[in-house]
Order: structure tokens, then sequence, then C-alpha cells
């Protein structure tokens, strides 16, 4: 056993789903709180007084007036574009053909993958991220090398090749076959391997054949535990191509749906256009839907409808979508979907944003029993945040009157500067 650890601070939990309730009832904060840290799990939570007089032989690390919460969980991301974020481009698949595409390309090249990988996860632990699921590139060599990485730092994370044999450029193609085969060989050498997943990965309808889909349908059905992530219904004009794509099929789910990419393991990103079917659907199967809203203004995909997929029940995470989303910081994706909220008639409360961003975005992923909260049994895998990290941030902290109060600017206005630092797994990241 190694030597207990007692984290104090402020800190912030949740016991249930704040938009099923009044939202703050929701929470679990504590003013003087109090973590205790053995073997990289949370083995007691409290208050600072009675934790230190419990555990006397604890090692305190004393993290004032910070505030300490699980880490932030990504849940829709494309590591591979972290070199060309923030490209400009009209729509979605102008974007994809001029920007994404070509940098793709790159990872064919293992060295070049191997270089972003640890470029990207120094850029998302320092934004105090602590759990991605990623879309690699079609090469195996980009999930050998975020995998690799991810496991050198101890991190939980996710990842799945990117299946796509259709309207890409050649050289960024794969076949039925060959998604099927390199996907099911990456599937056994690193599913379950540490802390890190497998999850099946074709991109989106419009760049898989039938076949293809049937294919990795096949995949699933033989790994059900396995997560399968795509793109659904972000833009109207992908819409279209898609109904032009598959005439046969009922919706954009359909596409899916027909070749058995449907299912409670399924995660979907965007879902902004949806139909009555597909939304019933979804809320049947349990499926998980992710709204990405730096990605949805940049792309100009359009406005998430949160409010009421949440109350019909929908289970739903944020995530930045970089490169599409415009940040790999999720205080600044917090901030978009309350701007989003707003322009939807709906003022998303901070604890729902922050929920969103820990509990909501590790449930999607299923691994909301390992990560993304603070309570007894769950991982050690922590952000503590300064609120008052910015002379702009400070001097409106200093105003409020509660603890959400003191929240809400840094979830507006806070960056990198308002991470103090990370644990993973029981450990500060070095
Ligand atoms: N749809 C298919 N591929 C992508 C992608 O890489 N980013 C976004 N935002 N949407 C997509
Ligand atoms: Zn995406």
């Amino acid at each position: 056993m190694s030597q207990p650890t007692l984290l104090l601070g402020q800190t912030l939990g949740f016991h249930s789903n704040p938009f099923h309730s009044e939202p703050t009832e929701a929470a679990n904060y504590n003013r003087t709180g109090a973590i205790l840290v053995v073997d990289g799990m949370i083995q007691d939570l409290g208050d600072a007084k009675a934790l230190k007089a419990k555990y006397p032989q604890a090692q305190v690390v004393d993290y004032g007036n910070a505030l300490i919460s699980a880490g932030f969980i990504d849940s829709h991301v494309h590591f591979p574009q972290t070199a060309m974020i923030a490209s400009w481009a009209h729509r979605l698949v102008d974007w994809l053909n001029i920007h994404t595409f070509p940098e793709e390309m790159r990872f064919s090249d293992p060295d070049y993958a191997r270089q972003i990988a640890k470029r990207y996860f120094d850029l998302t632990l320092a934004q105090g991220t602590t759990t991605v699921c990623s879309y690699a590139t079609i090469h195996p060599e980009s999930v050998e090398a975020f995998f690799t990485e991810a496991q050198s730092r101890g991190l939980r994370a996710l990842t799945g090749k990117t299946c796509m044999d259709r309207n890409a450029p050649e050289g960024l193609q794969d076949t039925p076959q060959s998604a099927y085969d390199d996907s099911k060989a990456l599937l056994q050498r690193w599913h379950g391997v540490d802390r890190l997943s497998y999850v099946i990965t074709p991109r989106f309808s419009p760049t898989s054949t039938p076949e293809q889909l049937e294919a990795v349908g096949a995949l699933w059905s033989e790994n059900p535990l396995c997560l399968m992530q795509t793109h659904l219904s972000e833009q109207t004009d992908e819409i279209e191509w898609v109904r032009s794509l598959f005439p046969e099929a009922r919706d954009y789910l359909d596409t899916y749906e027909r070749y058995g990419l449907l299912g409670d393991r399924a995660v979907y990103g965007h879902a902004i256009h949806l139909e009555g079917r597909e939304r019933a659907r979804l809320k049947e199967v349990g499926a998980g839907l992710v709204h990405c809203p730096t990605s949805n203004t940049f792309i100009g995909s359009g406005l998430f409808d949160m409010n009421s997929l949440m109350a019909e029940g929908q289970r739903i995470g944020l995530a930045t979508d970089t490169g599409g989303g415009s940040s790999f910081s999720m205080l600044r994706t917090m901030a978009a979907a309350y701007e989003i909220s707003q322009l939807r008639q709906r003022t998303l409360h901070p604890a729902e944003l922050y929920w969103l961003a820990t509990q909501g975005s590790a449930n999607v992923l299923h691994i909301g029993d390992k990560v993304g909260n603070l309570a007894v049994g769950m991982e050690a895998d922590l952000v503590v945040l300064d609120l008052a990290s910015t002379p702009a941030i400070a001097q409106r902290h200093a105003e409020a009157d509660d603890f959400w109060e003191a929240l809400f600017p840094t979830i507006m206005m806070g960056d990198d500067r308002a991470i103090k630092t990370v644990w993973i797994g029981g450990r500060e990241a070095p």
C-alpha cells in the first residue's frame, strides 16, 4: 500500500444528475473539503478537520482555497487534428477536404503520429482533462501512438482506428476487410490493457460503404463490451448527402442501425438535427450523445437541443471535438455550451455545465463508475482549479456571494492558467 495522501481544498462532486433536480441539490460541495487517496483510488471523502484527525499518518497536500474535482472528460475529440485546429473554412465538408484529410494523411508516418500524440496529451493535461475518447486516423500507427503515449502517462484513455473506404483521398481509405482486420488486431492488442479501451470507429456514413458499415457492425457484435463511436446529424447539408448516399434508409440514424451500429454502447457526436424517430430510437436503446459546442459554432453546424434531449432522458456528454472544435479546454467548452443554451432559451446552471464535463461525459463512455466524480472507490484522476487565475476573473470572483457565483467566472473566462495541477491515478502529473 502506498502512503495515504490527504488533499485539502474546496471539493465538488455530484450525487445525482443536476438536470433532473434543482441543480445545486445534485452537488456535493464542501468549502473545507478533504480527499483521501490510497493506491490510486479515492478511499475517503469529507471535511478537512475530521479527515485530518481520522488519518493522522497521511501525507497532507493543502491546496488552500483552490477547487478540487474529478478531472475533465472529453468524450469526442480527434487527436490527429491537433496541428490543424483553428483552420479557416466555410462548411464541414470543405473543412474536411481542405484541412482535415491532408493532415490526417501525415499519420502514415509513425514518427509524426508519436510526435502529435505527445503534443496532444501535453496540451489536454495542461487544460485539466484527464480522460479523452478520441478518433485516430485510418492508420493503425496512429492508434499505437495514442495508446503508447497514454499508457506511459498512466491515463485512462479511449480511441480507435477511424474506418473510411469512400469519399476521402486515396491514401486515406481502407477497405471493408482491412477495416475489420486492422480494428480487430488493435482491439485485441489494446482493449483492457492498463486503463486503455478500444473504440470501434467508423468515421461517419458518407465515408463508409454499406459493406464497410456491415463489417464494423459485425466486429462490434463480436465485441459487444467495446464502445462504438461515430458522427450523427451534424450539418443539414451533410444530412442531405447521407440521404443521397443511402436512399433506402429511413433517416441518418438508420444508416447505422441497419448495419448493427446502434446500441447502448454507441456514442454519437453532435446529434443536432435529429428527427422524431431518431430521438425515440436513441432513447429506447440508451445510446450516448455528445454535445460539441465550440465545434458547432466554429463549423456553423447548429444549436444542440440540450434542454429537451435531457428532459426526454437521453444520455449526454460534453466534448471539444478538436480540431473542429476551436479549443482544447473543457472550461471554454462549458462556456460555449452555456452560450448555446442561452440561444436555446434555457440557461444552463454552472452545476449542470460542470456535471456534463465530468460525470456526464464519463457516463456516456460507460466509465462513470471509475472516473468523472469524487466518490469513494473512484480512481483518483483530479483537477485542481485556481478560481481567481487572472486579474479579470479574480476581481469578479471577489464579488461572489456563493460558490456557484465564485465558480462561474472561471467557467466563462478560464483557460489553462486556471489549472493549478492534475492528479492521474493518485499521483500528481509531472
Ligand atoms: N464528420 C466526419 N468527420 C468529422 C470530423 O473530423 N470532425 C467533425 N466535426 N465532423 C466530422
Ligand atoms: Zn468529430
